[in-house]
């Protein structure tokens, strides 16, 4: 392996401009331990540290993933596991051309006061494992802050904004890019104006407490949600839903930051695809300066995990599946 010199490092800003922009995205592979073994479960797969490491495998593998993705974000398990040939995940992940990441976020609880909020938890010893991250070849990382339509206040979004900030500032502290994703979920039967306003209230406060903290925005990562109705409410158009979250991240996200990458939360890979779209349109075409792209994870790995069924033979059609998922993301960015 080839040793990377300290003055030979790509800067924060060059990496971030690298996951979010060339019509590439970011493959959220990041299920924790419990999830990630339900969605084992459902699939009928018996969860094991095994089958959770064939399945990440699978997905990091395919031949031609990287013309469509930049960087993967793992969770602690795979990041310190090893593919079947002996390479650990975040060197392989470098050698076929695809920045691996890492969750560090060890999840929510009630934030006390919050009146059913979340606060998101982590920061303890995190500046310790952040150095162990980086030297085992992390190039960025992740923290989801997660809001409910119908427990957001201005309290819970500061309180996750500055949780967000703490991460964000100690990431750059340790050379890696903080993917900065505060998700208003889209669980829920509410309208489109009350994901809007979720999204712009938790929005501004990330940015307040960015930059009170120091953060350098050109060395970060957005991870928004896009601005839709609730999964169990009428869907809105593409246009509408790319129309909504523009105003939004026009009202709030800095033109400093070099790009923006969106969770799926739950809608379908052709809807999120029909977001992504039209919202690159009216970013081009409005002269917005953010390059922005997909950081999917459901949208993009639930078929090939259907496909898989935990059965060797199946390996190369849930392949091929996640390839042209990826491919179609890709697209919708261009
Ligand atoms: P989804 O795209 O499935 O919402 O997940 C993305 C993610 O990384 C959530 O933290």
């Amino acid at each position: 392996m080839t040793t990377i010199l300290p003055t030979e490092r790509p800067t924060l800003a060059e990496t971030a401009r690298q996951l979010t922009g060339g019509g590439r995205g970011i493959l959220a592979a990041d299920e924790s331990i419990r999830t990630m073994s339900a969605r084992l479960a459902a699939e009928g797969i018996e969860a094991s540290e095994t089958t959770r490491r064939d399945y990440r495998e699978l997905l990091l593998t395919p031949k031609g993933l990287a013309e469509s993705v930049s960087g993967i974000i793992l969770c602690d398990e795979t990041f310190g596991q090893r593919l079947a040939d002996g390479r650990p995940f975040p060197a392989a992940s470098r050698e076929l051309g695809v920045l691996p990441g890492i969750k560090v976020d060890t999840g929510t609880s009630p934030l006390p006061g919050g009146d059913g909020a979340l606060i998101t938890e982590g920061l303890d010893g995190l500046g310790g494992r952040l150095a162990s991250y980086a030297e085992r070849g992390a190039a960025f990382a992740k923290w989801r802050a997660v809001f409910d339509v119908r427990t957001i206040t201005t309290y819970s979004a500061r309180a996750n904004g500055h949780a967000l900030a703490r991460y964000a500032a100690l990431c750059q502290r340790h050379g890696l890019v903080p993917v900065v994703e505060p998700e208003v979920l889209a669980d829920g039967g509410h309208d489109l104006e009350s994901s809007a306003y979720a999204t712009r209230l938790a929005l501004g406060w990330v940015f307040e407490e960015l930059d009170q903290a120091g953060v350098d925005l050109a060395g970060i990562v957005l991870k928004p949600n896009f601005v839709t109705p609730g999964l169990r409410a009428a869907p809105a158009a593409a246009a509408e839903v790319a129309a909504a979250t523009f105003e939004v991240l026009c009202d709030t996200v800095p033109a400093g930051v070099p790009g923006i990458a969106f969770l799926s939360g739950g809608h379908p890979t052709a809807d999120v695809c029909a977001y992504l779209t039209d919202l690159s349109r009216a970013v081009t075409s409005r002269g917005r300066p953010w390059q922005v792209t997909f950081s999917f994870g459901r949208a993009l790995v639930s078929g090939p995990l259907r496909t898989w069924a935990g059965e060797p033979s199946n390996t190369a059609a849930a392949q091929e599946r996640l390839v042209a998922n990826c491919a179609k993301a890709a697209r919708a960015t261009r």
